[in-house]
């Protein structure tokens, strides 16, 4: 990676959709919409709703699927110098293997991304990522489809996350990044229904940027695998803040949707404050958490 600065899934895209507005080849890595093996067409409208400093979401993991997206679109990122993440996910253990062994001969793609926020449909017990022993499951099964880095990407969980991101670096993740949204609702008054389609959905934005600046803190201290920060960070001074509590790169989500830039903007800043406080690795950076 050329900067510490990634765009997180769902938020960008599969990446062409930006390239009108950003540099690709500027981006530390582009982590593209969770793919599964078939194509999904999500949920019903609206998918999205504002809300105080953030923004509830449910699009249903809309994707084109592996066919879709290597016929697509990944011809289009292989023309650029950008790492390229495939966020992956599926509803069984089974579909999670599948898409992973259906990536393994594919060029032009640095890592794969497990997205273990998504109801386990055989066995029924809620999500992947609620259940350490799914989890486990999970990551266990797609490492053996895999050689490619392999990052476990955690829902937020506010008393287990350090139990998450160990079950994940034990069972063969190469990193773990969080947070995914954390799951929300709005209710319109004046109609008395969900504002939702799906009447709930992920709440994510600067609403929920010091709750995950706390889960990354107790996941680096967890886990000996880097932790890529996720959650609210829209401007260099967020990003810093999870580099300090020891997350080795970031992603910058839904600030994508308010300034396609955002990224480029942060990688930017992080250089002038490394240059201002005399570094010239954002490695010196790193955990520099003073107590
Ligand atoms: C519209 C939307 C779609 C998303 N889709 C995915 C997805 O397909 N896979 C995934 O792992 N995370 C997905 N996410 C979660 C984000 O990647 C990120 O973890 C979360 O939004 C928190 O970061 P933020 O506050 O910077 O947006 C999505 C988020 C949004 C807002």
């Amino acid at each position: 990676m050329k900067n510490p600065v990634m765009v997180a899934s769902g938020t960008f895209g599969y990446g062409p959709e930006y390239a009108d507005l950003v540099d690709l080849d500027r981006l530390g890595a582009i982590v593209v919409k969770g793919i599964s093996p078939r194509p999904v067409t999500g949920n019903p409208p609206p998918r999205t709703v504002e809300t105080a400093g953030g923004l509830i979401n449910a699009i249903g993991l809309q994707n084109p699927g592996i066919e879709g997206f290597v016929r697509d679109t990944l011809p289009f990122l292989r023309r650029h110098d950008v790492p390229v993440i495939v966020n992956i996910w599926g509803r069984t253990v089974e579909e999670y293997e599948e898409v992973a062994a259906g990536f393994e001969e594919v060029e032009g793609i640095a890592g794969l991304e497990v997205n273990v926020s998504c109801p386990n449909i055989k066995e029924g017990r809620g999500l992947f990522s609620n259940d350490p022993a799914l989890l486990r499951k999970v990551v266990s099964a797609v490492r053996a489809k895999t050689r490619r880095p392999l990052i476990v990407k955690l829902a937020p969980d506010l008393s287990r996350i350090a139990q998450f991101a160990r079950a994940a670096e034990e069972c063969g993740a190469d990193a773990v990044s969080l947070i995914n949204s954390i799951p929300a609702m709005a209710i319109d008054v004046e109609t008395r229904r969900p504002k939702l389609g799906n009447v709930t959905g992920g709440l994510s934005g600067p609403a929920i940027k010091p709750i995950a600046l706390k889960m990354v803190w107790e996941a680096v201290r967890a886990v000996r695998i880097p932790v890529i920060g996720i959650g609210g960070i829209a401007c260099t001074e967020d990003a810093l803040e999870f580099l300090l509590a020891g997350a080795q790169a970031v992603g910058v989500g839904t600030a994508n949707f308010l300034n396609p830039v955002a990224a480029l903007e942060i990688a930017a800043g992080i250089g002038e404050y490394l240059a201002r406080n005399g570094m010239s690795s954002v490695r010196e950076l790193l955990g520099g958490l003073r107590p």
